[in-house]
Formats: C-alpha cells, structure tokens, sequence
C-alpha cells in the first residue's frame, strides 16, 4: 500500500484524513505543529516537528497541501529524496525556472510529480492543448470578497490578465488558472471577481481551438471544516491517491 506524507495539516490534509478511507498516512508535518498534532489524533501517524525527520520516514509520496512558500521550500528536497509530490499549491510552479528545475530533479531520479484537478474540472481532456493549437483559454473565477480579502458592496472585478501576474497578486485564490496553463500547455487569460452575493466560489472556463470550443462552469462547496477551501480540491487529491495503483486509468 502506497505510503503517504502529509506536507500541510489544514483544511484539505484533514479532509485527507478524516473521509481517505484506505489511504495509507504514514507521516505527517506543518510548520504549526498543533496542526500537525490534530491530524495525528485522526489517523494515528506520527507528527514531525522538523521536515528532515519527516522526510527520512519510508514514504512513496508526499502530498503538499500547506502553501506556495512550502512548495519552495520542501519540493526539491522531496524528490532528491526519491519520493514522489503531489502538489496542490500549484501556483508555485507559475514560476518557469522554479517548475523546470523540479522537473528535471523527477527526471533524474525518476520519481514523479502529480499535479491534482484541485477546485476545477475539465483539465484530463485540455491536455489536448499540448498537441493541438487552441486559440484561447479564459478562467473566469467568482469570490466573495471576504475570501479576496477586499470590501466591496457591489460585483467588482479585481484583477483582468495574465494568471503568472494574477498569482502573485493573489496567491491562495487563483492556483486554478496555472494549473490550466500547465495542462493546456497555453497562456491563460484570467478574470477575477469579487461578489458579495456569490454563495460558493465559482470557476468558468472557457477554451477554444481546433478541437471545438468548451465551456465549463463549477460551483464549488466549501469544506466543511472551513468555508474558504474548496471541497472539492480534497476530494481531487484522495481520488489521486486511490487511482494510483489501479490497474485501469480513466480520463488521463
Ligand atoms: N489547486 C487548487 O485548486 C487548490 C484548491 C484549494 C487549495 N489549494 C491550495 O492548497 C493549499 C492548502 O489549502 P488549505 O485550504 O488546506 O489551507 P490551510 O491554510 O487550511 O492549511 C495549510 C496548512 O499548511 C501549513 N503550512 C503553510 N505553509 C507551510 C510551510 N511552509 N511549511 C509547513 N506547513 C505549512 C499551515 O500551517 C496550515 O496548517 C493552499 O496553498 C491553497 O491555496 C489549491
């Protein structure tokens, strides 16, 4: 049975925890160590209060769901240590250097580095892109304003533009728009708005090209835990996890 690490102990690791049933969470680490320790309450692995002592345990995976800054932090050591990474703060790998020289530590080791649906759906077919011209790719993403930190008594729209410039303005709310690009191997032009009648965070996206066109909207229910992650991202990550060693693999 595959040997999961938790790199992050929130809201999506204890989504993870709590409904993975049949995922094998050997350890676990958060720089906040509480957080670590509530997790060890719920599946009964070991919590580290260093990463170095996390990542000498036997692991085959390390699942990041903390932040973009742990992503840079831990990433690179994860896979010299010859585990494999699943990263949901995907934002990270906005930055090219940063991406490209994790790819080429996972060639070279030969490990790999998963990259979950997270909040959206739709990015098994848009990999399609990669192979085939496609004219346009928009991510149209709705908030509440509280969850852009912004006030705000009408629809606004913050930010209209490239998604590398829109995560640096707001990276915990636009890891969608890279992953996009990174599946369609295609810019994305970004749209975000802030709406104080908006009740779930919703993502459209719209792609155009030789394929056809496509349009996807997704209203995302938060966790249950805490209104500002999608349940969604968590779900995407124990499906990751349990198709791992299926015989049978759908929709890549
Ligand atoms: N790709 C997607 O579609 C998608 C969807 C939802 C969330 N996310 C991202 O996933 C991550 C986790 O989301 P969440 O809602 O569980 O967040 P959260 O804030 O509830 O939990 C993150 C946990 O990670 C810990 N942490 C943060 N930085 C760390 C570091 N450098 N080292 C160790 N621990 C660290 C925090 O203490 C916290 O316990 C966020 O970065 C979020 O933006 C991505």
């Amino acid at each position: 049975m595959i040997r999961v690490g938790l790199l992050g102990c929130g809201n999506v690791a204890e989504v993870i925890a709590s409904e993975g049933t049949g995922i094998n969470i050997t350890a676990l680490y958060d720089f906040e160590h509480s957080h670590a320790e509530h997790l060890k309450e719920l599946t009964g692995a070991p919590a580290f209060k260093k990463f170095e002592d996390f990542l000498s345990q036997d692991l085959d995976i390390v699942v990041e769901a903390a932040s973009v800054g742990a992503v840079y932090e831990h990433a690179e050591d994860v896979l010299m240590s010859g585990k494999d990474i699943v990263i949901l703060s995907v934002g990270a790998l906005a930055d090219t250097d940063f991406k490209n020289r994790l790819i080429k530590i996972a060639e070279e080791k030969n490990r790999k580095i998963r990259i979950p649906s997270g909040a959206v759906m739709g990015l098994d077919n848009l990999k399609i892109g990669q192979i085939s011209p496609m004219s346009k790719v928009l991510l149209r993403t709705t908030k509440s304003p509280r969850s852009l930190r912004i006030e705000t008594n009408e629809k606004t729209l913050v930010f209209s533009g490239r998604a590398d410039e829109c995560i640096k303005q707001y990276p915990k709310n636009i890891n969608v728009a890279v992953a996009l690009e990174l599946a369609t191997g295609h810019d994305v032009e970004v749209e975000l708005w802030a709406d104080p009648d908006i009740k779930r965070n919703m993502h459209e996206i719209f792609a155009e090209g030789d394929f056809g066109d496509f349009y996807l909207k997704i209203k995302n229910n938060p966790c249950p835990q805490n209104p500002a992650t999608s349940y969604l991202a968590a779900l995407s990550i124990i499906t990751l996890l349990k198709n791992l060693e299926k015989p049978m693999i759908i929709g890549t």
